[in-house]
């Protein structure tokens, strides 16, 4: 990229950002000035710690498929941008998993990393292993293909369904470090069942979803590193990552346990196992304590993010086809109308696997 589409982008975040900060005209312009010289002096610029957070912030806020945008504004965000050997980043990447976690009180956390130093692996710090095997995939089908590299790099799991993942990270372009996550750092939910015996199913999730693939760009500066986390939707897990046939495809089990037919297309089986899926997950969630929300909630949550929005003179841009909850969609308000999904900065955007 060339200075002057960084200084373009850069003077767009600051003219947007500064106002919102509730800073002067005056600092705004002294600001740009500064940055101006920066970049053609070096060719780039540093944020500030404030402009940082507030940036993180506002990509948050501009993520069209995320229905959870209501608490943006509350974003923990950790700056290890000095950070460069193997070491620290090690320590930070633990770090996040332990503070988001936070004993189930999860806490949105993004850790940002320095530009171009270090790239993650990971889809998320903390996912299950998937093995072709035999008798068929063992594990979470998704993870395949990582599963393989992790292997490669020396990384052997216990061949269980859900074995976590090593965190694999690069710094530079040197060889890969791989750590195994210390098992007391991750908090994990044994689904049960207000009324069914759902013990044969084994099933579980982790607690906390650290998205750890995708950049942030604030500004015209592109953050390769920074992973970023909530707290779940239930139907993220109970809907799709349990449930979906390319996933661990749960639903025909289930009805097993649930003691209902599955040859009938009309007699609504996968739905009804859907449900009390989504319901063992919210349950077990809620009973040990650990942060989750029911679609409706979130819906609702939604809805007047929607509305701060609109008070704050404000788009809201969403992706539709995201935003609807794979369960019950029409039940929700965000079902009956449209949203722009225009792609606003700052924000998060999908990058190439380094792998
Ligand atoms: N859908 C992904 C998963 O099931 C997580 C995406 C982020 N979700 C969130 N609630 N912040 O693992």
């Amino acid at each position: 990229m060339n200075n002057t589409t960084v200084m373009e982008d850069a003077f767009s975040f600051l003219e947007k950002a500064y106002p919102e900060l509730k800073r002067s005209p005056e600092n705004l312009n002294e600001r740009k000035l500064e940055v101006q010289l920066e970049i053609e002096r070096t060719g780039t610029y540093e944020h500030t710690f404030k402009e940082l957070q507030h940036g993180a912030r506002m990509a948050w806020r501009n993520s069209n498929k995320c229905i959870g945008r209501l608490f943006w504004n509350t974003l923990s965000v950790v700056d290890k941008r000095s950070e460069t050997t193997e070491e620290e980043i090690t320590n930070s990447l633990l770090e996040h998993i332990r503070t988001a976690t936070n004993n189930g009180r999860i806490r949105p956390t993004i850790t940002v990393f320095q530009p171009n130093k270090v790239r993650i692996w990971n889809h998320q710090l903390i996912r299950y292993a998937g093995y072709e095997t035999a008798d068929g995939i063992v594990g979470d089908p998704a993870s395949i293909e990582f599963t393989k590299e992790a292997n490669k790099l020396g990384w052997t799991g216990d061949g269980t369904p859900y074995d976590v993942l090593p965190i694999i990270f690069q710094i530079d372009n040197n060889e890969p470090t791989v750590i195994s996550i210390p098992p007391e750092l991750v908090l994990q939910v044994d689904l049960r069942h207000p009324e069914y015996d759902i013990t044969p199913l084994n099933a579980r999730w982790y607690a906390v979803p650290i998205i750890s693939d995708m950049q942030l760009e604030i500004g015209g500066i592109h953050y390769g590193a920074a992973p970023f986390n909530g707290w779940y939707m239930g139907t993220e897990i109970g809907a799709r990552n349990l449930a979906d046939e390319t996933r661990y495809n749960l639903l025909p089990h289930l009805a097993e346990i649930m003691n209902i037919g599955t040859s009938q297309n009309a007699s609504l089986w996968k739905d009804r196992a859907l449900i009390e899926l989504n319901r063992a997950v919210l349950y077990s969630f809620q009973e040990d304590n650990v942060s989750i929300v029911d679609h409706h909630t979130a819906a609702r949550q939604f809805h007047k993010f929607e509305d701060n929005e609109a008070r704050a003179e404000r788009k809201v841009t969403g992706n539709w086809t995201w935003l609807i909850p794979p369960i019950s969609p029409a039940t929700t308000h965000i079902f009956h109308k449209p949203y722009k999904n225009k792609i606003v900065s700052p924000n998060y955007f999908y990058q190439d696997k380094p792998y």
